[in-house]
């Protein structure tokens, strides 16, 4: 079984093919930093012209990679939601079109699944097992019980995970994207010179917080000497990562102890989105894990990034249930996992 897979949800136009022995036959990955970057943030509209310009060659690419027509494909997959709605719809009506005129079946990935599933394609690791997504667009504790089936243990009720780790680099001057120039920065900093709060510390359950944290480095920042030194900004990024990293394995200690209670034969921690890319919040979760007897699964940076081999892979997992979509799918700019999982609050909540 091939599927192809198409990702446009936010600013990398991707596109991959998968067979379902979990090989990935090629993939392209383009990524639209550059153009975003005078804006110091994804503009949607930008995003979705570049996808609209990119797409149609990617797919190309990749076919003439593997050596295969429309006609060897088994099913098409493209990103439904959640995510940038210009750009998913770029990548959905590609994939019907190629679909309808190859006569494959389409399926609409939610984007959050292919991150989900993406342990599946690179460990064979059976179901359920504990998630940890950390992206710039989200942050949550998923136990993942089967394709379409998940629960949402716990959210960020304000700012995801990424999206502090890049308002943070903005404040510093450290540049965009803010995640990578942040991890540089502390390398060299001293996490303990600043204290900063560690957000959620102790409260029940397992959401997240992060726009405290933030202030608190705002306030802090504030009072450095201007122009800000390289050591002060370095002190200030390595005690914001210390208290993100510190944060999230406390959040996600609680969900393993929720998650072991209600699904006790469930043995994996897996981490997800292009904050698992940091290697001091990928310590503490190694440390929380193995405290836990838990195994910690991270995927290759590139599988956890946005990419298209995880929507192919979601597509696969889904075809093979026979859960196709009709060529009338709309875009779906929010598509929670857990439909059933309580509403989250605070200031600025998207999911
Ligand atoms: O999963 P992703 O590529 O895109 C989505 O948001 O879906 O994640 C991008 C986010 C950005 O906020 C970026 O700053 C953050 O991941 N990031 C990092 C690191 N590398 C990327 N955050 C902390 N440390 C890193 N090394
Ligand atoms: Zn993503």
């Amino acid at each position: 079984m091939i599927v192809l897979g198409i990702e446009t949800s936010c600013d990398e136009t991707a596109a991959a093919l998968v067979r379902d022995d979990r090989a990935i036959l090629a993939e392209l990955v383009l990524s639209q930093l550059e153009e975003h970057r005078p804006f110091g943030g994804v503009v949607p509209e930008i995003a979705a012209r570049s996808h609209l310009e990119h797409v149609d060659r990617l797919v190309a690419g990749v076919m003439a990679r593997a050596g295969l027509s429309f006609a060897e494909l088994d099913a098409v997959a493209a990103t439904g939601g959640p995510g940038l709605i210009g750009g998913v719809m770029v990548g959905v009506m590609t994939a019907k079109a190629i679909a309808l005129v190859a006569g494959k079946p389409f399926l609409a990935v939610n984007h959050l699944e292919g991150h989900a599933l993406t342990a599946r394609l690179t460990e064979s690791i059976a179901f359920p097992y504990l998630l940890l997504l950390v992206s710039g667009g989200h942050c949550q504790l998923l136990a993942v019980l089967g394709v379409g089936a998940y629960r949402r243990l716990g959210t960020t009720i304000d700012d995801a995970a990424g999206e502090a780790f890049d308002k943070v680099a903005k404040m510093l001057g450290l540049g965009y994207p803010g995640g990578p120039a942040v991890q540089r920065a502390a390398q060299t900093g001293d996490p303990a010179r600043f204290a900063l709060p560690r957000p959620m510390k102790g409260r029940p359950g397992c959401d997240f917080s992060f726009s405290g944290l933030k202030n608190a480095v705002r306030l802090l920042v504030e009072g450095l000497p201007r122009p800000l030194g390289e050591r002060d900004a370095a002190d200030v990024a390595a005690g914001f990562q210390a208290a993100v990293a510190e944060s999230v394995a406390e959040r996600t200690r609680r969900a393993i102890a929720l998650f072991r209670e209600r699904w006790p034969e469930g043995r994996h921690l897996v981490v997800a989105g292009g904050v698992a890319a940091n290697t001091a919040l990928r310590q503490a979760l190694t440390a929380t894990a193995a405290e836990a007897g838990m195994e910690f699964l991270a995927p290759p940076l590139a599988l956890c990034t946005d990419n298209a081999a995880m929507i192919a892979w979601a597509g696969i997992e889904r075809l093979r249930l026979c859960l196709t979509d009709p060529l009338d799918f709309a875009p779906r700019p929010r598509w929670p996992l857990d439909p059933g999982a309580p509403k989250a609050r605070g200031a600025g909540v998207k999911a």
